[in-house]
């Protein structure tokens, strides 16, 4: 019956990927009926968070119907086709050997498969993974030369039975002579570890399990989509009317936002969806789990500047490359957001003059729990507006596909990185390693990018002009990357999507 399963899924998924087609952005309509925020809850009766604010319909210019049609095809079909199966055994020891069952050909025409990363071999090395990849957001400075991952956040979630707990602490201090760091200690359910300890190299896993498993849910899911990103949109289609300089900007990183939300909601947090197959927490668990962290969602952590600031991480004693590539994007997207704002106001006071400005920033500041006034900082100013828009430009572009296709070479690999540790000590089973690949591979979808010409969207030919010069900056950006040696893993602006939506 599994391979019956497998096939069946795998298809399914096959065809999903292949007819995803790039969304066409068209220019903001008027807006007719407000989108009201409304508990998670009251649109998604099986999901009981109330924490999150959704919005209370799907606006007509988004609707999507096919891909929504298909969305609940999927759902009807996990429930009398399930890609679960109880009782299946692991998967093989060999990662290539189980990658090759689960990543078929079929799928590999579609998109290659993922390569290990650097910092997984020959041993895990933490200190590289803390800098260098989709998980260098994690690492903050403790003391002097002693810096931590802390996911001890994901304690006290139910997980299900026979699993550890994925939450961990990690210590790293700064390695003698050198500008990088090293594991030195790792607390979880495990105990306290320390390097040569027999427990070590579970602890190293267990850790990455957290990490992974944060990042995921509640970095990427509940922080990014769904209290960033529904909110982002809402407020700006609320807001500002389709006529507003602003509201042309935004339209290519917030359009579809809602339709989008919904169908992933469904897909991975109704009851039998991917998380609670994928990770360790039971359905009761993720939901505790989203309610619990939503609070401290901040979009202060989607400023690659604000963030390290805010982690505390020291440039001056640390190599922090992922940041560095961070860095370089968020500049010619904060120029970008600049230029085009000088073009409409000539001052702060012009810009807090404009009431539809002033009602849209009140809502972000509502609805976004943290960062959104310390970006802005005060007095208003040019320069203050800048560097909030750069940042929600930033987070639906960067950051989104950091967390999504960005852990695509790292999620793959649970010898590892497993999603999920099991106290017996025994490897996933086949159909949750199915279930990862799978969800991993809808990740990497063709979706709209983010060099695209959106000069269309534009009021008039000075907004058009400003979005064909932001075009030019990523592809210089682009080149010089292309000129530049690879040293492991990087975002680069061919790889971004113009929004969070599939
Ligand atoms: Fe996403």
């Amino acid at each position: 019956m599994w391979r019956w399963r497998r096939a069946f899924w795998n298809f399914f998924m096959e065809f999903k990927f292949r007819h995803a087609k790039p969304m066409v952005i068209p220019a903001p309509m008027i807006q007719i009926r407000p989108i009201v925020p409304v508990p998670l809850a009251s649109q998604f009766p099986r999901i009981p968070i109330t924490g999150v604010m959704v919005a209370d319909h799907i606006p007509g210019d988004e609707a999507q119907l096919p891909a929504r049609l298909f969305c609940r095809l999927q759902l009807a079909l996990d429930r009398v086709f399930s890609p679960m199966q109880v009782g299946l055994v692991p998967i093989d020891a060999d990662p290539e050997v189980a990658l090759a069952l689960a990543y078929p050909a079929s799928h590999r025409r579609s998109f290659p498969a993922p390569t290990r990363p650097t910092g997984f071999d020959p041993v895990p090395d933490l200190g590289r993974l803390a800098v260098d990849g989709p998980y260098s957001c994690y690492v903050e400075r403790s003391a002097a030369g002693v810096y931590k991952w802390d996911v001890s956040a994901l304690e006290g979630f139910e997980i299900h039975p026979g699993l550890r707990s994925p939450a961990a602490v990690v210590e790293f201090a700064l390695e003698a002579g050198s500008r990088s760091l090293r594991a030195t200690r790792i607390d979880s359910e495990l105990g306290s570890c320390t390097p040569g300890d027999h427990d070590w190299e579970l602890a190293q896993r267990l850790a990455l399990c957290g990490v992974t498993t944060h990042l995921s849910l509640v970095r990427h899911f509940n922080w990014l989509h769904l209290m960033s990103g529904g909110p982002l949109s809402f407020t700006t289609r609320n807001c500002l009317l389709a006529t507003h300089p602003l509201r042309r900007l935004l339209q290519p990183h917030v359009y579809a936002t809602h339709s989008s939300n919904h169908m992933v909601t469904l897909d991975q947090m109704a009851p039998g969806g991917d998380f609670e197959n994928i990770f360790s927490f039971t359905h009761a668990g993720v939901c505790d789990l989203f309610q619990q962290s939503c609070a401290d969602s901040d979009l202060r952590r989607f400023n690659p500047n604000f963030d390290v600031r805010l982690r505390g991480v020291d440039a001056s004693e640390l190599d922090l490359p992922a940041h560095e590539n961070f860095r370089a994007i968020f500049d010619v997207i904060r120029a970008h957001v600049e230029r085009y704002l000088r073009l409409y106001y000539d001052s702060g006071e012009a810009i807090a003059a404009d009431e539809q400005l002033a009602a849209w920033l009140e809502s972000l500041e509502a609805y976004i729990p943290h960062g959104v006034a310390e970006l802005v900082g005060a007095p208003f100013t040019i320069s203050g507006a800048s560097e909030l828009l750069a940042t929600l430009v930033y987070f639906t572009t960067v950051e989104h596909e950091v967390l999504g296709s960005g852990v695509w070479n790292y999620q793959l690999w649970p010898d590892v990185q497993p999603p999920r540790v099991y106290a017996s000590g025994q490897r996933i089973p086949l159909d949750v390693y199915a279930r990862l690949v799978n969800a991993n591979f809808t990740l990497n979808v063709r979706r709209t990018p983010l060099m695209s010409d959106f000069s269309s969207l534009a009021l008039d030919v000075r907004g058009a002009q400003a979005f064909r010069t932001f075009h030019e900056d990523l592809t210089r950006l682009q080149a010089a990357m292309d000129g530049a040696p690879t040293t492991g893993w990087r975002i680069e602006p061919r790889m971004l999507k113009a929004n969070i939506n599939a």
